[in-house]
């Protein structure tokens, strides 16, 4: 599929749609609690984004069963919401949303501690979330794809930790997943020239230990192979003239 360079028309659209996963976000970050099951977590984002007048846009993609992917502690991304996963104090839970409004995407994920969570675990989602602007200083037309995910990656291994190499972002708009991919890791070539009216979902996830990740077998779950702990932190992104404008984040217009 080609990359596609959005109208004034559709970047409205995906405007309005980061603007309600942002609320949802907000709203369903504040629900969570010591006790809680990942099934209601669930729950109560697919309500959320429903009372906005979107669709969630996971709900049977490619036939994951949920409206919110929710990973836990050493679960990386697309956790299977379950009535028997509780959550406790010190878990790290990792959050993970889309929307379709009017025909057009949003995509974003945030990563929260339960109750008290451990040093080490803070400073994870707090780079983790760097990471993202980090990259995101790069978002500018003129500049390369490349140039993202290497800012990324560097930010992230000067603290030691594993980039996950098996899953990226990529380009959302009319579909959740469109052209290009977007690592967050460098590559040798260049990849694509970045074009004022492109959106990116700019997605780090990150290991405290080693980078690599295997699948459960209910064939969603993806875990760090050495039972670390790992973090996301995902954003739609619009890149302007001026740099980038993060459509799940209002109030975030312009350069940052
Ligand atoms: N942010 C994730 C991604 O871009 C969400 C997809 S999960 C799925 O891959 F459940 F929809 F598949
Ligand atoms: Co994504």
């Amino acid at each position: 599929m080609a990359v596609t360079i959005k109208s004034e028309r559709e970047i409205e659209l995906m405007r309005e749609a980061g603007k309600i996963l942002a609320r949802t976000h907000e709203e369903l970050g504040k629900e969570l609690k010591e006790g809680m099951s990942t099934w209601e977590i669930n729950r109560l984002g697919d309500e959320i984004i429903r009372s906005y007048g979107c669709i969630p846009s996971f709900k049977n993609y490619n036939g994951y069963p949920a409206s919110i992917c929710v990973s836990v502690n050493d679960e990386v991304v697309h956790g299977i919401p379950s009535k028997k996963r509780i959550l406790k104090e010190g878990d790290i839970v990792s959050l993970d949303a889309g929307v379709i409004y009017k025909g057009y995407h949003s995509d974003a994920a945030r990563t929260h501690g339960i109750g008290r969570i451990s040093p080490q675990a803070e400073k994870l989602i707090q780079v983790t979330k760097q990471c993202f602007f980090e990259g995101i200083k790069y978002a500018k037309p003129g500049n390369h794809l490349n140039d993202i995910s290497a800012a990324i990656q560097a930010y992230a291994e000067k603290f030691g930790y594993g980039v996950v190499r098996d899953l990226v972002g990529h380009g959302i708009g009319e579909h959740l997943h469109e052209d290009p991919e977007v690592p967050n890791f460098a590559r040798r070539r260049k990849g694509m020239k970045l074009r004022t009216g492109m959106t990116l979902a700019i997605e780090p996830m990150i290991n405290e230990g080693r980078l690599d990740v295997c699948w459960l077998d209910d064939d969603w779950t993806v875990v760090t192979e050495d039972g670390s702990l790992s973090a996301h932190y995902e954003n739609t992104v619009l890149i302007c003239e001026e740099g980038p404008e993060i459509l799940s984040l209002p109030g975030c217009a312009g350069v940052v």
